[in-house]
């Protein structure tokens, strides 16, 4: 059966709730292995991947996740289509805790990770366009299907990709906020950027976990806060595809 949807999991989202009929698939990619095996089952009779980029136990740190090769595992399975869930700090007044965006921009502030396919050696140089880093028609799908599930979602928004994995200082997220970031997350990057280069439609639903540093009231950024806002905010997600795969 084709691929309908693949889906790569953030943290809180080891596992894909309503997955049935499901085989784990162990991929061997020319850039290593993945971060866990490739779950594959079926939603609602479509066919759909899910993979967890830290690894079903959250061992796999974000500077260190082989983007290229889950990303590539993904499209040789077949899919076409990529959702990125992203637990994110929110930096815009209207990205609070358990907000929930589908971000339109990115910029990227990661380092030191593989960023291309052209990073092999002999690989062919491609200069892909990212004016727009996520695919429009698959935001406005991801949008729509929120509208049929009565998930409130915001519509767009910068994704600030930082290394991590410790959270940002104060200094770092007034940085981020002045140069027009709304979002900051540790994962949202190379990935877009691999999809891309693969051709694969790619689009991101960020969790907002946290005020990000200096933009709440708290002094501090409990970690307990972050996953039980996780928590919350993950519970939209299948809620969200599930309206996806059957428009
Ligand atoms: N910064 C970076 N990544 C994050 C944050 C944050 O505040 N919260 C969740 N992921």
């Amino acid at each position: 059966m084709a691929l309908d949807l693949a889906i790569v999991g953030g943290t809180g989202l080891y596992q894909f709730p309503g997955l049935d009929n499901v085989t784990r698939r162990e991929i061997d990619t020319p850039y290593g292995a993945t971060s866990a095996p490739v779950v594959c089952g079926e939603i609602g009779g479509r066919a759909v991947a899910f993979l967890a980029r830290h690894g079903e136990g959250h061992s796999v740190p974000p500077h260190r996740v082989n983007y290229r090769a889950n990303v590539w595992a993904l499209h040789s399975l077949g899919a076409r289509r990529v959702i990125g869930v992203n637990a994110v700090g929110g930096i815009r007044d209207d990205m609070g805790p358990r907000v929930v965006a589908i971000p339109d921009q990115v910029i990227d502030y990661t380092h030191g990770r593989f960023t291309s396919f052209c990073d092999a050696d002999g690989a062919e140089v491609r200069h892909i366009d990212f004016s727009e880093p996520y695919t429009a028609t698959l935001r406005r799908e991801l949008l729509a299907a929120a509208a049929t599930a009565g998930v409130a979602v915001v519509d767009g928004g910068c994704y600030g990709a930082t290394q991590g994995p410790r959270l940002e200082t104060r200094a770092e997220i007034a940085r981020l906020r002045r140069d027009g970031c709304d979002l900051v997350g540790m994962t949202g990057m190379p990935e877009a950027a691999l999809a891309r280069e693969l051709d694969l439609d790619y689009a991101c639903i960020a969790l907002i976990a946290n005020w990000a540093a200096g933009c709440g009231d708290e002094a501090e950024i409990s970690l307990e806060e972050i996953f039980a806002n996780l928590r919350e905010a993950t519970a939209a997600v299948p809620k969200i595809i599930a309206a996806l795969l059957a428009r």
